[in-house]
């Protein structure tokens, strides 16, 4: 056990340099009081303070920077703020992520012995459960694991909204509305922090999309920001007070949100009321004095010539060293609430078996039933199960990037199934376990975490072959499996769209259900939205898992069996298809390629907003889901027929079915709109029920106060609500409301009165600059790139939209005696030497010429002009034009 025994050093603090010398085992409940912090700033040097507002630094192997890693107190945590040994302040550490603690699981030096880590499920999961106090209860067992794990903050959770379905982080994010985003990430965030530890809510704000994610400016009109982007972080400030926020990497409205004194001071802090510390991304922004200046108090990982160029500031007068005090003293304030300041003994032995059963419960509850004609589920378990699908048998528990858990097992869904008791085929369990391996020899994973995860491929099977396996089977069954993860936003072709194998797959599969007559059954076990429409019809049912965490099989399982009646509902629309998507023509901005800009035209008519306000016919809408039982909802009451400030709805749910369960109970609003175009249902309020017995009720009861009547009107700069009726719609989605009531409001009201900040420049001007330029691409994108991260010495470059898949799926490049050199990936996977016909490198960056499949290509990586993460080398070079021969299209050798 490594013990930390900071408190009694802590209790034996003498401040240094002080007249005011006084012990920290005087202050009481083993905080420092606001004195002692003040004292203790007023003991350090300058150059102690900017040390300590940068973070301890990445200290990996080769000093490139890779997400999730630093080599500190905890080994493979994501970053420390290194302690200051003169004055006893401890090193303290902070790790990723949202669906568990991401640490190494062994260390070198131990031999046997290992710190597994819970892999929880996903965050997209959590939120289809609509469950507050499941959430919650998640929330407090995965904290008591991060505290045994000697972590003080926790990178979760990541609360960005799903503004479009291809951002390849949705899976750690929780929906497309707000409201349950906000109430979802305080849930949990109160449940890790009740354990006295500390959340890092992220990423504030506007972090929609992984292309050019460092560097994108996201341009979002001011009324959109307020209701969509902030709201959900203004709902978790104010109700769980998360001791710690993350800016984001991109720039908001032109300006870096670590740079950005409005976002962090004037509405967080001054608004909000925020008392905790705001840390940046990773390598976030690019001016360490203009964050600490905004009140992006901690620069994280840090580098040594950030804490130079802070010192500096300081020196020549550009920065005031009050503002570095007050950094250092929010800081202090939350480090001294948090384990390690106060000698937490921790043990590395958190209860993972426990938690393992925490987070079986949890994954059940948040899987959505899509479909289930004639009752096709559940389904006994003395069933024999054919059981198809590269998933089923290798199981994608969560996203790739730093949202990834060290686990120490994963439950398949052929575990879970046989684990409940379903006969399965031993044989090929082995056919795609050595299919798996076979795989993994030819693609050994990237040592890197970032970019796009490598998709197993179906086998492909005959008819004649699947028809003789189905025979005598009771059930067929087929997982589909997506993943995806930092660094990389999804694509539409073989990722949102099944590819031609799979629909082939399920094609056979239906048509051999039908003709032996047995069920035919689809899982999902995705991270993010696919499409369904085109193939929905062939299934009897489909069974959205998500990404359910380590015991997604067993979770699976509990569903199919009927152990758990699935309770789960989407927190997104499934679109008819991509382009449905109110988004899908911006997404993810302009030039295409590596985005430079990205406008959110499409505003606040972001998923069932739009939907709904244009009638468009959703696949499945938001707040779907089936269950094994029926609910009837009844006697919807308002409290008054007038606003004034405050109401209340209550309504009461039944089970009318015949087996227990639970139900969501939604409630929308429809408000006037006189003056201000409003959507025409907003989620206001939602209540998940207890398991309720056949026959049995419960009333549930709502308040909605004046904030809640709102819309936030960018004219007056404030929160209004219009005189006029308001519609209280419940119901069990956002497109089937049972009940409707009205009240009404006599009197336009301005709820509340925000600063005039934040604004894009000329957002009208931006839209149209997006569309033309988008409009500039040829009709069927032909080829573009994406530039994801760079490591040392080596850049990613990853080539899609081709018209037959990716041209060069990734090229690698390196420098050898100071010449550069690359490899790259072809669509098959094979990897060779980059064929570079020219190589132009300059002091403005490196210029490279080759050709691939039939193309010239010509990329240009600029350097970045400011040499501050030397050593980490990541962000050397920005990809701000990949300059593709005759400007903008990639031409086709003659
Ligand atoms: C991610 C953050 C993460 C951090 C530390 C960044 O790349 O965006 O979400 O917490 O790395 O690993």
């Amino acid at each position: 056990m490594v013990l930390k025994c900071f408190m009694s050093s802590l209790l034996a603090l003498v401040f240094i340099n002080t007249s005011n010398v006084q012990t920290i085992n005087k202050m009481g409940n083993n905080h420092l009081d606001s004195n002692a912090i003040h004292e203790l700033v007023k003991a350090m040097t300058l150059e102690e303070k900017a040390h300590f507002v940068i973070g301890g630094g990445m200290e990996t192997e080769n000093t490139a920077p890779v997400v999730g890693l630093s080599y500190g107190e905890v080994k493979g945590a994501a970053g420390t703020i290194k302690g200051i040994l003169r004055l006893k302040i401890p090193t303290m550490t902070v790790a990723d992520g949202p669906a568990g603690v991401r640490i190494d699981a062994y260390r070198n030096d131990e031999k046997n012995k290992s710190y597994f880590a819970t892999a929880w499920p996903v965050g997209t999961l959590l939120a289809s459960s609509w469950d507050v106090d499941l959430v919650n209860k998640l929330g407090k067992a995965f904290g008591r694991e991060v505290k045994e794990y000697g972590i003080d903050v926790i990178l979760a959770p990541g609360m960005n909204l799903q503004r479009d379905p291809l951002n390849g982080r949705n899976f750690e994010y929780y929906s497309e509305d707000p409201l349950l985003t906000g109430k979802i990430a305080a849930a949990i965030t109160k449940g890790l922090q009740s354990n006295g530890i500390a959340v890092s809510a992220k990423h504030f704000a506007a972090n929609n999309q992984e292309s050019n994610r460092n560097n994108v400016n996201a341009v979002v009109d001011v009324r959109t920001l307020r209701e969509m982007y902030l709201r959900a972080f203004e709902i978790v400030v104010k109700e769980a007070k998360p001791f710690t926020i993350m800016s984001s990497y991109n720039k908001l409205n032109g300006t870096y949100t670590p740079e950005s004194y409005d976002l962090l001071t004037t509405i967080l802090r001054d608004e909000w009321g925020f008392g905790g510390y705001v840390m940046s991304d990773w390598y976030g922004g690019k001016d360490p004095v203009a964050q600490i200046r905004s009140g992006n108090d901690l620069v994280m990982p840090g580098t040594p010539k950030q804490a130079q160029q802070i010192v500096d500031a300081v020196k020549k007068g550009e920065l005031d060293e009050k503002l570095l005090d007050l950094s250092v003293t929010r800081i202090l304030t939350v480090m001294s609430q948090l384990p390690t300041m106060n000698g937490y003994a921790y043990s590395n032995k958190p209860d993972l078996k426990t938690n393992a059963l925490i987070a079986r419960q949890a994954a059940a509850e948040g899987m959505v039933l899509l479909k289930n004609e004639k009752k096709t589920l559940p389904l006994s378990v003395d069933k024999k199960i054919l059981l198809l699908g590269t998933a089923s048998y290798a199981p994608i528990i969560g996203g790739t990037g730093s949202g990834d858990v060290h686990e120490a097992y994963t439950i398949s869904t052929f575990d879970g199934l046989k684990n409940a008791g379903y006969q399965l085929d031993n044989k090929l369990a082995q056919r795609y376990t050595k299919h798996a391996a076979e795989d993994l020899k030819k693609f050994p994973p990237p040592k890197i975490i970032l970019g796009k995860p490598r998709m197993l491929p179906e086998i492909t099977f005959s008819l004649s072959e699947l028809t003789s396996m189905a025979q005598g089977m009771n059930a067929i069954v087929f997982t589909l499996g997506r993943n995806a993860g930092e660094a990389a936003d999804r694509k539409i072709e073989d990722d949102f769209n099944l590819n031609d194998t799979e629909l082939q797959l399920i094609s056979s599969l239906s048509s051999i259900s039908k003709q032996q007559n047995v069920p035919f059954i689809i899982i999902l076990n995705v991270g993010g939205v696919v499409e369904t429409a085109s193939w929905r019809d062939k299934a009897d049912a489909i069974l959205l898992a998500w990404q359910g965490g380590q015991e997604i099989g067993n979770a699976i399982a509990d569903i199919v069996s009927g152990k758990v009646n699935p309770s789960g509902k989407l927190p997104m629309t499934f679109p008819m298809k991509y382009e449905d998507v109110s988004s899908a023509s911006s997404f993810p901005g302009f030039p295409l390629g590596v985005p430079s800009t990205s406008v959110y035209e499409e505003g606040i008519y972001v998923g069932y907003r739009d939907y709904n306000k244009e009638n468009k016919k959703a696949a499945y809408e938001f707040g779907y889901g089936l269950s094994y039982t029926d609910f009837k909802f009844s006697d919807l009451k308002l409290s008054k027929q007038q606003f004034d400030t405050n109401i209340t709805a209550t309504v009461t749910v039944t089970n009318t079915g015949k087996i227990a369960g639970k139900s969501v109970v939604q409630l929308y609003l429809s408000a006037p709109a006189t003056k201000l175009d409003k959507p025409s249902e907003e989620l206001r309020a939602f209540a998940k029920t207890r398991l309720l017995k056949p026959g049995e009720q419960q009333t549930i009861t709502f308040t909605l106060n004046a904030r809640d009547l709102t819309s936030f009107d960018a004219n007056q700069s404030a929160w209004v609500a219009e005189k006029g009726a308001y519609t209280v719609k419940v119901g069990s989605s956002s497109k089937n409301f049972q009940f409707q009531q009205q009240f009404s409001l006599t009197e336009d009201r301005v709820v509340e009165k925000v600063h005039n900040v934040l604004l894009p420049k000329d957002f009208e001007n931006s839209v149209a600059e997006s569309k033309l330029e988008r409009s500039k691409q040829p009709e069927s994108s032909e080829v573009y790139s994406s530039i994801n991260d760079f490591y040392a010495g080596k850049w990613e470059l990853t080539f899609v939209g081709t018209p037959n898949g990716d041209a060069v799926s990734h090229f690698a490049l390196s420098r050898k005696d100071s010449k550069l050199t690359g490899e790259m990936t072809d669509p098959s996977g094979k990897t060779k030497p980059v064929p570079f016909t020219k190589i132009i490198e300059s002091k403005d960056g490196v210029e490279l010429f080759f050709s691939s499949q039939g193309y010239d290509v010509s990329v240009m990586l600029n350097k970045v002009d400011d040499d501050n993460l030397k050593g980490s080398l990541m962000n050397m070079f920005e990809a701000k034009a990949v300059r593709i021969k005759d400007g903008g299209t990639l031409q086709k050798k003659k």
